[in-house]
């Protein structure tokens, strides 16, 4: 039946989960320290771009079964399963830092009325939920139930996932439990997705293992990429090949300028750091990490040499979110080249779709265009970071006729290339032949 359910903690999996489990049937109350955002959700307006994030919130809310506030205590009193969503940010070693979940675990057990079932939604380390469940009971008249379930969502993707995972992956350390979670997701049961029931570090794991090898696919096939120009094969051919293959999958083999967002980079990180911590370091992983960071320096030198080291060179950057259909630039390739040029002394125009506000309050000091074309007038380089639909239909024609130097370097071979050919323009791709 129903649940009363509070998420703590609104950010990109705290929002799809508070909305989803409404959708569910669930009655849902979301919570975020941020009165701001609080105000805008119970508007139905969503402080981050998500495609169909805003239908499923306003349904929800229109329904009554879904509704925000700041007001933690109330919340926890008032439900029988906590979802905590709070960020884990990575330390200076990697390390991912417990400190918000903490803190509500220390409101759960001021004031909590009655036996909770605490789900942790955030990525944490191998063995958190187990100190998590010690931390709680001591001192504590009730013996919290505390569970994994850690999320797969995509940005840019996530409402979709959310309503088709894979699977659900639940860990805990007791039937009660599992049975409480079977009816929060009892709309994912009726449509038979799979549910994975396992121990704490096991879903801790799961989480960590899927993403780092997800994670290495991409850096597998951009260390492919630079080979690939060297040696003048296509890796675009080379990936579909591979994708054939049913034990590799055609998924997450698009070469590019590196991988970013808000879990890659940091789960790599941390999972390198748990490794080297039990003394069973994962060195593949390391190796990941700094290939990845390779690739996007690579990209500026790249650049750089192209341009004969800029000399008084002006440069268009299109796509500053790590990847197409998000607002987010965390960890973005765009900040890698931005501070790079920033360091030379380059002049800079920008545009985005989606992202030149979060982008801005890192760079107020370039100029962000109205539009791909403003952006692209008289600059020798056009650098595509980003996959946004709008660049993969470029008017190449008009291109031609307002760059001062008719040159692309297209990091997500997104361009055609037989239309570049055909216009004169010298460019650049990620693993495939070069043209000057
Ligand atoms: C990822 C995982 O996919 C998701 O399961 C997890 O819950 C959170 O982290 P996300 O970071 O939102 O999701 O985006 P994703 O689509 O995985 O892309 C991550 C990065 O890899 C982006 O920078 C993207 O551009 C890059 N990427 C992805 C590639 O370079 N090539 C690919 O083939 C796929």
């Amino acid at each position: 039946m129903s649940k009363n359910i509070c998420v703590i903690g609104i950010g990109y999996v705290g929002l799809l989960t508070a909305v989803g489990l409404a959708d569910f049937g669930n009655y849902v109350v979301g919570i975020d320290i941020d009165s701001s955002k609080i105000k805008s959700l119970q508007s139905g307006k969503s402080p981050i771009f998500e495609p169909g994030i805003e239908e499923y919130l306003r349904k929800n809310l229109a329904s009554n079964r879904l509704s925000f506030s700041v007001d933690v205590s109330k919340s926890i009193k008032d439900s029988q399963v906590i979802f905590i969503a709070v960020g884990t940010p990575s330390k200076e070693n990697g390390e991912a830092d417990l400190r918000y979940i903490i803190e509500v675990l220390d409101n759960i057990r001021i004031l909590a009325n009655e036996k909770k079932t605490i789900v942790i939604k955030s990525t944490v380390p191998i063995g958190t939920n187990r100190r998590l469940h010690e931390y709680l009971s001591k001192d504590c008249i009730y013996n919290h139930h505390i569970v994994s379930n850690p999320e797969f969502l995509r940005e840019g993707k996530a409402v979709y996932d959310f309503f088709h995972p894979d699977r659900v992956v639940i860990g805990s350390n007791d039937e009660d439990s599992k049975e409480i979670m079977k009816d929060v997701y009892r709309s994912l049961n009726r449509i038979n997705v799979p549910f994975v029931w396992c121990d704490w570090e096991s879903s801790e794991l799961i989480k960590y293992a899927s993403n780092c090898f997800l994670a290495l696919k991409i850096g597998y096939i951009n260390q492919i990429a630079s080979f690939s120009e060297i040696v003048g094969a296509d890796v675009q051919v080379i990936a579909k090949a591979m994708g054939m293959d049913g034990r590799i999958g055609p998924k997450f083999l698009h070469a590019g300028p590196g991988y970013g967002g808000s879990c890659f980079p940091k789960d790599t990180r941390a999972l390198s750091a748990m490794g080297k911590k039990v003394n069973a370091p994962i060195s593949i992983i390391d190796a990941l990490v700094k290939a990845n960071e390779e690739q996007k320096v690579n990209i500026y030198n790249r650049l750089k040499k192209r341009l004969d080291n800029f000399n008084g060179k002006k440069v268009c950057i299109l796509g500053l979110s790590f990847k197409a259909e998000t607002d987010d630039i965390r960890e973005s390739c765009a900040i890698t080249i931005v501070n790079n040029l920033l360091k030379d002394n380059i002049d800079i125009q920008v545009h985005d779709p989606k992202a030149m506000l979060n982008f801005s309050k890192e760079f107020p000091n370039i100029i962000y265009a109205d539009n791909e074309y403003e952006a692209i007038k008289n600059c020798d380089a056009l650098l595509i970071l980003t996959e946004w639909n709008e660049y993969r239909s470029l008017d190449l024609v008009r291109i031609k006729q307002i760059m001062r130097t008719a040159y692309i370097f297209d990091t997500r071979n997104v361009v055609d290339i037989g239309e570049m050919d055909r216009l004169g323009f010298s460019y650049d791709l990620i693993g495939k032949r070069t043209h000057l």
